[in-house]
This record gives C-alpha cells, sequence and structure tokens, in this order.
C-alpha cells in the first residue's frame, strides 16, 4: 500500500483559508497546497502528478463551492487549546458576567409571550433557573432545537425548515500520543500532514462509510497527523523532554452506536477491541511515518465518536459540527440559518452558523454578536485593523 501525503506548512499559516486551491487563485493569495511540499520520508510517496489528483477529488465542486475550498487551522496554539477559555473568561467577567462549568443546560426557558427569557441549568441534582434578556446557544443547531428548545417550540415551521437543511458532520475518531523527548530529539516539526491511503479518494472515502465496522480500520482513506507540542512555542519551557503527537479520523458514528447510553471506561471488552482496532491501524500508519518514535511513547489514549458525544455533546460524535457540504453552503441555506432563530431572544451562535472548525467558530460568534447588537462588528474589525497598523507604523517610525 503506498501513502500520499501532503504537508502543509503551519508556522507561517495559522489559519488556511484555501481559497481556490486549484489553480483558480483569485488575486494572487497564496495558495499553500500549490506549493511544493517537502519529501516525506520513505515508504511514503509525495509525487506531484499524483498528489495533484487526489487534491482535485477531496476539493471537487460537487463537494465544495467553487471559491471556498477548505477551511483549514492546524491544532496547537501556544499554551494548548485551554488558553482560548483562560483569556476569555476575565473579558466575560469583566463585563459582569459569569462562567459556570459543570453545568449542564437542561431546557431553554421561554416566557407566556414565546419569549426565550433564560436558561435551566443542571446543578447536582438540582434544577436553577437563571433568567437574562438574550440566551445564546453555542451547543450547536441539533442540540440547540432538538433536546433544549420546550418541546412544543421544536415543531415551529420555521426550526422545521431549518432543520431539514443541516444533516450531522461525520464521526471523528482521535488518537492522542505521548512521547518520551523533545521535538529535536524526535525530529518533530510544526507541520500539519495529511495522509491518503489512496489515490482515488472519492471511492476510498464511500468505501470506508459503506464498510462493516470489523473492515473499516483498514480502510481508513485520510488521517491527519501532527505535533501539537511542536507547534506551541510556550510547550519545552513547560513540558521539557516531552512531546505530543495527534491523529485524527472519521469514523462513523453507527460504527459506535450501540454503546452510547452505557458509561464512558464501562463499555466493555467489544467496545473496547473496537476502538483498539482503530488505535493499531492509526499507530501503523503513524509509525510508517514516524518510526524514530517507536521506543518513546508513553501514553497512548484515544477517542471515537462516543467520546466526542460524551465530553463536547456532540450529538453523533462529530468533529465540526453540521456537515459543511455543498448542500449546506447554498446560498438558500446560508441565508436560512443564522444566528436569529424563530424564538426571540434565542440567538445560534459558533460553527454551526458559519463553518466547521476554530475559524468558523470564531466567525460564527461574530455573525452572532452582530446579531444582538444590531451592528456590523466586521466594520469595526476593520477600523481597529487599521487603527493597529497605524499604531505600528507610527511606533516603527
Ligand atoms: C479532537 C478534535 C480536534 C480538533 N482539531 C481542530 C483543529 O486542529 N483545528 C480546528 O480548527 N478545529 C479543530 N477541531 C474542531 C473545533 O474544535 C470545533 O470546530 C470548534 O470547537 C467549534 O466551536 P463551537 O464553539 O462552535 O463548539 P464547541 O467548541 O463544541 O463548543 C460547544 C460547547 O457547548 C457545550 N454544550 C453543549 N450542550 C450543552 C448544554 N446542554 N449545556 C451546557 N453546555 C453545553 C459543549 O460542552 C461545548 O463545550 C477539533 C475537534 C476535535 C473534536
Ligand atoms: C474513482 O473510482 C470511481 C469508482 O470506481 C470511478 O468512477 C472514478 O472514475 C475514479 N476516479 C479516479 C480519479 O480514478
Ligand atoms: C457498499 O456495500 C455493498 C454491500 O456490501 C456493495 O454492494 C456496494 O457496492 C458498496 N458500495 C460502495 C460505494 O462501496
Amino acid at each position: 500500500m503506498e501513502l500520499s501525503v501532503l504537508m502543509v506548512p503551519a508556522g507561517a499559516a495559522v489559519l488556511l483559508l484555501l481559497l481556490a486551491v486549484l489553480g483558480k487563485a483569485r488575486g494572487g493569495s497564496p495558495n499553500p497546497f500549490g506549493q511544493d511540499a517537502r519529501r516525506p520520508p520513505a515508504p511514503l510517496v509525495t509525487e506531484k502528478e499524483a498528489r495533484r489528483k487526489v487534491l482535485k477529488q477531496v476539493f471537487s465542486q460537487d463537494k465544495v463551492p467553487s471559491g471556498l475550498d477548505a477551511v483549514v487551522i492546524g491544532s496547537g496554539y501556544g499554551g494548548g487549546a485551554s488558553e482560548i477559555a483562560f483569556h476569555s473568561i476575565p473579558i466575560i467577567e469583566r463585563a459582569g458576567g459569569a462562567v459556570l462549568t459543570k453545568a449542564p443546560v437542561r431546557s431553554i426557558l421561554v416566557n407566556s409571550q414565546g419569549r426565550a427569557c433564560g436558561v435551566r441549568v443542571q446543578k447536582g441534582h438540582e434544577l436553577v433557573n437563571i433568567y437574562a434578556p438574550v440566551v445564546i446557544s453555542d451547543a450547536g443547531i441539533f442540540n440547540t432545537y432538538e433536546q433544549l428548545l420546550p418541546e412544543e417550540l421544536r415543531t415551529l415551521p420555521e426550526v422545521r425548515k431549518q432543520l431539514s437543511m443541516v444533516q450531522h458532520g461525520v464521526g471523528g475518531f482521535s488518537v492522542f500520543i505521548g512521547l518520551r523527548g523533545s521535538k529535536a530529539e524526535l525530529g518533530l516539526e510544526a507541520k500539519n500532514f495529511y495522509i491518503y491511503r489512496d489515490n482515488n479518494f472519492s471511492e476510498a472515502f464511500l468505501s470506508f462509510l459503506n464498510s462493516s465496522r470489523e473492515s473499516a480500520p483498514q480502510k481508513i482513506p485520510l488521517l491527519y497527523i501532527a505535533s501539537p507540542s511542536a507547534k506551541d512555542p510556550l510547550w519545552e519551557q513547560r513540558y521539557p523532554g516531552k512531546s505530543t503527537l495527534i491523529c485524527l479520523a472519521v469514523a462513523k458514528y453507527e460504527w459506535f452506536e450501540e454503546w452510547k447510553d452505557e458509561r464512558t471506561r464501562k463499555r466493555g471488552a467489544e467496545y473496547e477491541d473496537l476502538k483498539q482496532s482503530f488505535v493499531d491501524s492509526m499507530m501503523e500508519a503513524i509509525l510508517k511515518f514516524y518510526p524514530q518514535i517507536k521506543d518513546k511513547i508513553e501514553y497512548v489514549s484515544a477517542g471515537t465518536p462516543l467520546t466526542n458525544q460524551h465530553y463536547i455533546a456532540a450529538p453523533r460524535g462529530e468533529t465540526y459540527g453540521a456537515q459543511h457540504s455543498i448542500s449546506r453552503l447554498q446560498a438558500e441555506v446560508t441565508a436560512t440559518i443564522r444566528p436569529q432563530t424563530p424564538v426571540p431572544n434565542l440567538y445560534l451562535t459558533g460553527q454551526d452558523v458559519f463553518l466547521g472548525g476554530f475559524p468558523g467558530a470564531l466567525h460564527g460568534a461574530l455573525v452572532c454578536a452582530s446579531a444582538v447588537l444590531q451592528r456590523n462588528l466586521y466594520v469595526d474589525l476593520v477600523c481597529l485593523s487599521r487603527k493597529i497598523r497605524a499604531k505600528g507604523a507610527k511606533m516603527k517610525n
């Protein structure tokens, strides 16, 4: 089996908004996939022409609208993803807000005029009502409309219409690896690797999704491998002599669904075996790629779609929320699924109202805040960016 590899430098462009990948680049915007990739270690192949053909299938126009081919961001910020919460919470608190953890919302409160007026939150064994003039849900469109909205509002025609326009994204499978050795010792770099098992990606992907759960692990069509620690400028200070790798794949929720009601870590041997078969197959690919880590592995932890369901409340184990397919990105759907909901004072935010991934979620927040404040925050951002640039130029002078 030959593995094709696509490498994208992560340092210069953590956020790769890949506009018009296949030679359709507008106005000379840099196209990371157009760059020549460094040749990966044997036995992997990066044959330029083969790579071009594989990518053409991934970004074909029946999957992704022309002009927007993919939104990718590399895992790994200085200090890790927890930095996002760490830096956001003080801003919320300075504005008079409070952040509660381990406080699942059980339902959205709606007053007699049908307006959202707060949330009912679980606190230990109790339910506590928290009232608010505006309710913004980041729980995703499915959770918000199908679980949190009072039952009588779930059948509102506009709610039904929006739900009919979205599908669940495919489930995710993740492997997290802890290693002995620094990035220099292990030869890890701040890069994202996308590994294709077959040059006919479309066929491989369909055949994978169509397989039984027993044969699926041997047919994973695409792997993402990166070293979050190698991308983190603060890592060596905090964890000298250690490194991490992450490997992501897709996996169908249905393959794991029968254990959805079992408790984590108590799902039994059959579940563990199935999970392990995915881990083994992914580890095999990782070791082909990084043979030097073979004796340095200290820790391996994996997550199935049920893990995503449990820890991030992804209804069907999705990694990127609702599916952002060509149908989701049609003008009518984009105009219909917006932060405003049919329930006054209730808004949606996050990736489901924009695009999947961290940048998509950030933009979801911007369009949501714009809707709540009735003010185009993108205009504010442009002004802010001009101000910062002018200040920078002044300081240079
Ligand atoms: C393993 C993994 C790796 C990833 N790597 C990358 C990457 O490298 N780059 C990238 O761009 N994206 C990555 N993603 C995707 C990225 O995490 C998401 O796109 C992003 O977090 C979406 O942000 P969000 O705010 O819309 O939703 P989320 O970050 O999912 O936030 C929703 C929050 O709502 C909470 N919630 C749900 N229901 C309730 C309730 N009833 N009560 C209270 N809280 C509730 C959930 O617990 C969750 O914390 C990755 C995802 C996974 C799973
Ligand atoms: C991939 O396989 C499908 C189905 O077998 C076939 O129709 C298609 O032409 C193939 N694509 C490429 C690029 O080889
Ligand atoms: C899916 O599986 C069925 C039965 O196993 C098979 O007949 C069909 O050709 C498969 N389709 C694809 C796209 O692989």
